[in-house]
């Protein structure tokens, strides 16, 4: 057994999975041991346990004995908070919804760890009404379990993992295809050994499970769930009646493979001493649902949203429209009576001043939003400037000012709110506005052209690198809307009556077209509905996306029109 820290501190009790040992945790131990008294130790059959023989030794009723003698020795009269990995989780799941745990355990966090009365009725449900789809369905779930019917086939167990196929495949599976950190991926001695035994885990307990799942297994105590997302083992699906049997839940995604305690154990320490204390100070759990990317908008009701150049244009009616679907805003402008004016107008709104393009007061401003107000559910990086004019009349200093707000701005905002998101693991929707530039080249916009390419190229990466901790992400590509970019267009090169005449020469051309913000705004919700890559606003922006792919050549000719002569 494992016995660390202050025994008059919280008892924190690590259960591991198969085919580990109590040493799964070594990793997690040092992180929690100052604030907590920490417990984790073999389950029967594996490490310095003794191997009990047949598979009915294996019941999970016996392994609730086994929890119920660690505790009675090492916190006796003790609520402890109980941390489960793979089997710990599913047995995990038994204790917490069983009267004899009442007064034994105060919260559950389980990793990668779901519950088998849940994956039964999730099933029985399908197949109550069989359809082709739902057969499908229940073999697009249970394909990554394919190896408990290996474990459950006696004998076939004993073969595997006592032959050097076995040992060899295990560490190239822990360190090739799991991506645990070499330090962590060495097999325990025990191994072979504890594979065997604890197949009888699998043999006992799932088959009567499955047949004979509680259909009243409601949680008595809080849980927390924490799904990693690229698991090849266990199905994320099969968390997805836990909404319905935990009354006090919250669940995360963390971005990492089975093993995440070998993986991430920071983050994991973070979240486990996050929940215990809220357990222990008896603060009810915020059972914050997670943002799904693409789960569409009902999901915005009572969010955070936060929206940057909020005080005017495709912003001011991007939040406003957000704000209509239920979400509270928090509005960001440099132009401080702009926003004011803008906070007035939209409900739930709070404004904070900042300038985007300075990297210090974004991440001033990032703070305090996480402190005041906790993470953001969406994030829309909109704040944006134009410059227009010759490439070789663009000084230095309008490329370090346009690079700074369009491109750093959005960059820093992913940075400081995407890193927020991944922390929490409750996932989040990034919105970044690039522009028909970003696809379109046009002789007279090099600079803010160059700007929104980069925008829509970083929104297009971190979307993949986001993918696994739940956090979609959105690239806006408006075209020519009414707002009042074009009065705030510096145009290079040109004198101070001539940029006057442009800009009100462009200003009358835009509000022409008339295409108005609150109209773009609607299709920036319904891309976040859906968590739509790339959004195409305007006909001419869809009709230039389509010409960049089908005749790239004609775009390049158009690009050289001469658009602000006279
Ligand atoms: P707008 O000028 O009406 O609004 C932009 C807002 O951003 C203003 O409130 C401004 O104060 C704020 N802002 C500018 N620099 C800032 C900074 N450094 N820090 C904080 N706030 C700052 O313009 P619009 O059209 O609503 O622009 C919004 C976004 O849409 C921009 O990124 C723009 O490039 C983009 N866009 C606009 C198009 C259009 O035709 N209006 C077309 C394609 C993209």
């Amino acid at each position: 057994m494992i016995e660390a820290g202050d025994s008059a501190h919280p008892t924190v009790v690590l259960v591991h999975g198969y085919p580990n040992t109590k040493e799964l945790w070594q990793p997690l131990v040092p992180l929690l041991v100052k604030r907590y008294h920490m417990v984790a130790y073999d389950l029967r059959g594996m490490g310095a346990s003794s191997a009990p023989r047949g598979p009915a030794a294996y019941d999970v009723d016996r392994l609730g004995d086994d929890l119920m003698a660690v505790i009675a020795a090492v916190a006796p009269g003790e609520r402890v908070h109980l941390v489960g990995h793979d089997w710990g989780g599913i047995q995990g799941w038994e204790f917490a919804t069983q009267e004899r745990f009442d007064g034994v355990l105060a919260s559950f966090t389980t990793i990668a760890g779901p519950s088998l009365d849940h994956i039964s009725i999730a099933a029985r449900e399908l197949l109550a009404r069989p359809r082709p789809a739902h057969l499908i369905e229940l073999v697009r779930r249970g394909r990554r379990s394919w190896y408990v019917l290996a474990l459950c086939t006696p004998g076939l167990p004993t073969l595997a993992w006592r032959g050097p196929l076995g040992l060899g495949g295990w560490r190239w599976l822990q360190r090739q295809v799991e991506r645990i950190p070499p330090e962590h991926a060495t097999p325990s001695k025990t191994l072979a050994a504890d594979a065997t035994h604890a197949a009888n885990l699998y043999r006992r307990n799932i088959p009567r499970r499955l047949l004979r799942p509680r259909q009243d297994a409601v949680a008595r105590v809080p849980v927390q769930l924490i799904v990693p997302s690229a698991d090849h083992f266990i199905s994320p699906d099969y968390y997805d009646l836990a909404e319905r049997y935990v009354p006090n839940l919250r669940r995360r995604t963390l971005g990492t493979t089975h093993w995440a305690p070998l993986i991430q154990p920071q983050l994991l320490a973070r979240w486990v001493s996050e929940f215990v204390d809220e357990a222990e100070e008896g603060r009810p759990v915020r059972s914050s649902r997670p943002w799904v990317p693409g789960g569409g908008l009902e999901q915005l009701r009572g969010r955070m949203a936060l929206v940057t150049g909020a005080a005017s244009g495709i912003g001011k009616a991007t939040a406003a429209a957000l704000a209509a679907r239920g979400a509270r805003l928090l509005l960001v402008d440099r132009d401080a009576e702009g926003l004011e004016r803008a906070g007035a107008s939209i409900a739930h709104s709070h404004t904070l001043s900042c300038d985007v393009s300075d990297q210090r007061a974004l991440e001033r401003l990032a703070a305090r939003v996480l402190g005041e107000h906790g993470v953001p559910d969406v994030v829309v990086n909109n704040a944006g400037i134009a410059v227009a004019g010759s490439f070789l009349d663009t000084t230095p200093e309008d490329w370090q000012r346009i690079v700074d707000i369009n491109l750093m701005g959005v960059v820093h905002g992913c940075r400081l709110f995407g890193r927020a998101m991944i922390d929490r693991g409750q996932g989040g929707q990034l919105v970044n506005t690039a522009s028909a530039a970003a696809f379109a080249p046009a002789k007279d916009l090099a600079a803010y052209a160059t700007t929104k390419a980069g925008v829509l190229m970083l929104s297009e990466c971190l979307r993949a690198e986001l993918h696994p901790h739940g956090i979609g992400v959105t690239a806006v590509c408006p075209g020519f809307i009414a707002t009042n970019i074009t009065r705030t267009t510096r145009y290079v090169g040109r004198g101070e009556t001539e940029q006057q005449h442009l800009a009100e020469r462009v200003t009358r051309s835009y509000e022409r077209r008339n295409f108005t913000p609150d109209r773009v705004a609607e299709e920036i919700i319904e891309a976040i509905g859906v968590n739509r890559p790339v959004a195409v606003i305007t006909p001419e922006a869809k009709v230039m996306r389509a010409l960049s792919r089908i005749a790239p050549g004609f775009l390049r000719r158009l690009a050289r029109l001469e658009v602000l002569s006279g």
